[in-house]
């Protein structure tokens, strides 16, 4: 599918002459606010794009936004598919393909997810370290598109440990605390059994939810460098009295929207 994000690559470019991205953000559920926070901004919806999948979820703005945050030229996804809305691999490739063709070095992906463990509490943020990719899917599968990566490649630092310690830094800095851990990424759409949060537990896992992985995948196999933050919005499934829904997980995702925003902004300005 390198035909689609060389023809995303070049409308965008052409919408937006001579720009090139320090970085791409991709922006999960309920999480679009820091994306009409860039300055000197274009924002194209991705039904004028060509390639580009519209999600279907409720809280993506479906829209990718080009400006300046910290005085950093971003590439702001505001907006994912996931597979369980039944979308093919195509649809991830051609974001995070088309981030790379425009130049950026680096993603920054935030989510929503729901926690494995009492002091990981709704409203926290975790940055992902490691992950466990329970999806039973893969969005390499098919023949290797040699232009982007090989066939075979290692996934120890997939979360780049230099990007990392510059999360811990800009959290700091902004009196944000940041908790770490292993995200767990499954299929979906409806929230895991008591059963399996128990399991996913006992297997590594520290927070679990539905997306990030399979661009994870597709961002490291074309070479770029990768962090990862969970807005966490809800304790996993009977941990915690709350009946889990997606109207859950907006409110919570906005209440934390705010700690979110300044952690991302302090992050960018140590790009600079
Ligand atoms: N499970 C899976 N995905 C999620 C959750 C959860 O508990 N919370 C937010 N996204």
């Amino acid at each position: 599918m390198t035909e689609a994000a060389l023809k995303a690559t070049a409308f965008i470019q052409k919408a937006r002459p001579h720009f090139q991205p320090k970085l791409g953000l991709i922006l999960g559920s309920g999480l679009n606010e820091i994306g009409k926070r860039l300055t000197d901004a274009t924002i194209l919806p991705y039904q004028e794009i060509p390639g580009f999948t519209q999600s279907t979820v409720q809280g993506h703005a479906n829209a990718l936004s080009l400006g300046e945050l910290n005085g950093v030229p971003i590439v702001c996804l505001q907006g994912r598919v996931h597979y369980y809305e039944g979308f093919n691999s195509e649809a991830i490739k051609t974001y995070i393909r088309t981030l790379k063709l425009l130049g950026a070095e680096s993603l920054l992906l935030t989510n929503a997810a729901g926690s494995l463990h009492q002091d990981i509490p709704a409203g926290s943020l975790m940055m992902i370290t490691d992950h466990i990719n329970f999806q039973g899917h893969n969005p390499l599968i098919g023949p290797n598109e040699e232009d982007f990566g090989p066939r075979f490649f290692g996934m120890e630092d997939a979360y780049d440990p230099a990007l990392r310690n510059l999360l811990e830094v800009a959290s700091k800095k902004v009196t944000v605390h940041l908790a770490q851990g292993v995200y767990a990424s499954v299929l979906g759409p409806m929230f895991e059994t008591p059963a399996e949060i128990r399991a996913l537990r006992l297997l590594g896992a520290d927070a679990v939810g539905m997306s990030t992985v399979p661009e994870v995948i597709v961002a490291r196999h074309c070479g770029l460098r990768v962090a990862a933050v969970s807005a966490i919005t809800n304790l996993g499934a009977g941990m915690s009295q709350e009946i889990l829904s997606h109207e859950g997980t907006l409110y919570h995702a906005q209440q934390i929207a705010q700690d979110m925003e300044k952690l991302i902004s302090a992050f960018v300005e140590t790009l600079r």
